[in-house]
């Protein structure tokens, strides 16, 4: 079978003469055929194991640096054991890997570990240590990560990296206990479940990307799994059965320069498995997010309290018409259905920020449950879309500036909050269709109950 190459689109593509122009972006999975791994991709991590959040076990290998500086070039690293890593890099080490090859062979025995640790990472680096990767290949098999970064004051710098993997819980570049990753000029392929190409772990890890093809396969394999920060610049992504962004609690995402395709759940999932937390952050700036699934919005918030800031980008929905949705609802450990009270009684209704500069979009924004989605459009942005509730009880705010316009495909929801620059609403095409506002919000209390009749037929009127 031939490997599948995705397709991708980018901004340059609006230059081209030709406008039927594909351009076809090839990833590792085009050089070693996930099919040959399919057994290995097959195994679902196991995450039912007992939680020790203590590290248990030495990070071993073949390669390991305690406190030691060298170099390495040229040269091939192997090793195929379980729990055990290619390369250690730890305690103050000082490591440059250049022209390498690294191949990893060998199962983890706990996901916690690999987790919070790295435990069976190709390449570990820890405890203040210092790696600098570059024009290196690192290759793993039954399921390992190919870099892990942890602890305060460890940094790996990567440059020109080739990393595939095959097998459960195999992230590309990852950090942990505050770890730290600049990269750039990578590419990524992942076959198995949750194995996002970028990825941050407890209590946070710093992710810093640019120059990157990112293609994942697996459920639960994101783009980049935020756990503290991840910054992403240029980067070409295809997440075929994730979000490209999962973002956990209150961390940061930033997208800038990236065309982004997401197949699974909605194009980022915001959330927090623990109690609602606030100040969660995706940003896309210059970019372009597509989602491919009937029933996925291109933003999807749930039990978290966040913003989302569309600068100049695109979301392209075309395949369900959503926009944005604010749920009474969570991610599991499977990471493939949106959980209610059962998985989780500590759920809360999502609040959501959204805030539109440059930014033409379309689609519903959907609350559900109690559930609050504020859709702020500014500096010249267009919406074409309209409110409704998923179930029960549903708050909107919609704001408007002098430069910016909405055309509505539906009656709204009744509005808890509208603004807008232009108190005539002349930058409101209606199509026939009603805003409804809730006249005795506070936030409402400008219109003083009237009714604004709106350009096409339809009318601005208090509930
Ligand atoms: C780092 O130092 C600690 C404490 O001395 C030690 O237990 C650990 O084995 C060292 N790590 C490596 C990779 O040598
Ligand atoms: C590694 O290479 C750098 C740059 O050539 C050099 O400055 C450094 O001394 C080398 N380190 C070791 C341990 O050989
Ligand atoms: C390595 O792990 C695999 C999968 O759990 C297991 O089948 C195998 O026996 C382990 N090998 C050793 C040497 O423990
Ligand atoms: C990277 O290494 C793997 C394992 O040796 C090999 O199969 C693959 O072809 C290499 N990738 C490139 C681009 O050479
Ligand atoms: C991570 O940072 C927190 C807060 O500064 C600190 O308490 C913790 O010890 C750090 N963890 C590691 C592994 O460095
Ligand atoms: C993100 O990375 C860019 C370089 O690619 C850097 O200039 C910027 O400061 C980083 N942002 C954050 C929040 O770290
Ligand atoms: C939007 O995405 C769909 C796939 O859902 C694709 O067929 C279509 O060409 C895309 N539109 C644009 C403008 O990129
Ligand atoms: C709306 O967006 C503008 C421009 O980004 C910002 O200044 C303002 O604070 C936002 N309003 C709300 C309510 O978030
Ligand atoms: C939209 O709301 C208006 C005013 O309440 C109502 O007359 C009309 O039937 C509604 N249209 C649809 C499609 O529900
Ligand atoms: C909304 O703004 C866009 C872009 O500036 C413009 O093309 C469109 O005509 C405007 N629509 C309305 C209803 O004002
Ligand atoms: C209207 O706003 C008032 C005051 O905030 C609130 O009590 C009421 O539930 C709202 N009505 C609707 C339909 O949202
Ligand atoms: C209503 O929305 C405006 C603009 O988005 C914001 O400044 C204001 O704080 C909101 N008011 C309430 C009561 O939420």
């Amino acid at each position: 079978m031939s490997p599948s190459p995705f397709v991708a689109w980018t901004s340059l593509l609006a230059l081209w003469p030709l406008a039927q122009a594909t351009f076809t972006i090839t990833d590792p999975s085009d050089v070693i055929n996930p099919a040959d791994w399919a057994a290995d991709n097959a195994i679902l991590a196991d995450y039912n194991v007992t939680p020790i959040l203590y590290q248990t076990d030495t990070i071993v290998g073949p390669y390991t640096y305690n406190g030691q500086a060298a170099n390495i070039s040229h040269a091939t690293l192997t090793v195929s054991k379980n729990d055990t890593s290619v390369l250690v890099v730890s305690n103050g080490s000082d490591v440059s890997v250049e022209y390498s090859t690294i191949v990893k062979y060998g199962y983890s025995s706990n996901l916690f570990q690999a987790s919070f640790y790295g435990l069976n990472a190709a390449v570990n680096v820890a405890n203040g240590s210092t790696l600098s990767l570059s024009n290196v290949n690192i290759t793993t098999h039954h399921g390992a990560a190919n870099l892990y970064t942890y602890g305060s004051g460890s940094t790996t710098y990567v440059d020109n990296a080739w990393l595939y993997s095959s097998g459960p819980t195999s992230h590309g570049l990852y950090a942990g206990g505050n770890g730290t990753v600049h990269a750039q000029n990578v590419v990524h392929y992942s076959g198995g479940n949750r194995c996002s190409s970028f990825s941050g772990d407890n209590p946070a890890g710093y992710i810093h990307v640019q120059n990157a093809v990112a293609h994942t396969d697996g459920v639960g394999s994101a783009i980049c799994y935020a756990l503290g920060l991840c910054n992403m610049t240029n980067v070409i992504g295809h997440a075929s059965h994730a979000p490209v962004t999962f973002s956990d609690g209150v961390q940061t995402t930033i997208w800038t320069n990236s065309d982004l395709t997401a197949g699974l759940l909605g194009g980022v999932v915001l959330f927090s498995s623990a109690t609602i937390e606030s100040g969660a952050s995706v940003t896309f700036d210059n970019s372009k997010l597509t989602v491919l699934g009937k029933t996925m919005p291109g933003l999807w918030f749930g039990n978290i309290i966040a913003n989302a800031n569309i600068i100049s980008s695109q979301i392209n929905n075309t395949a369900s018409g959503i926009l944005a949705v604010a749920n009474y609802s969570q991610v599991t450990q499977d990471f493939d259905y949106y959980a209610g009270y059962v998985d989780n009684n500590d759920l809360s209704p999502a609040e959501a920020t959204i805030n539109v500069q440059e930014s033409t979009l379309s689609g519903l924004l959907v609350a559900y449950n109690g559930s609050s989605i504020n859709f702020n459009l500014t500096q010249y942005s267009t919406w074409k879309g309209s409110t409704q509730s998923g179930f029960g009880a549903a708050y909107f705010g919609v704001s408007l500036d002098a430069t910016s316009n909405w055309t509505l495909t539906a009656n709204t929801t009744t509005l808890q909050n509208f603004t807008d620059a232009d108190s005539t609403l002349s930058n409101i095409a209606s199509n026939g269709f009603y805003i409804r506002y809730n006249s005795t919000s506070s936030a409402n209390k400008q219109w003083a109950g009237k009714t604004i009749s709106l350009q096409g037929g339809g009318s601005f009127i208090p509930i």
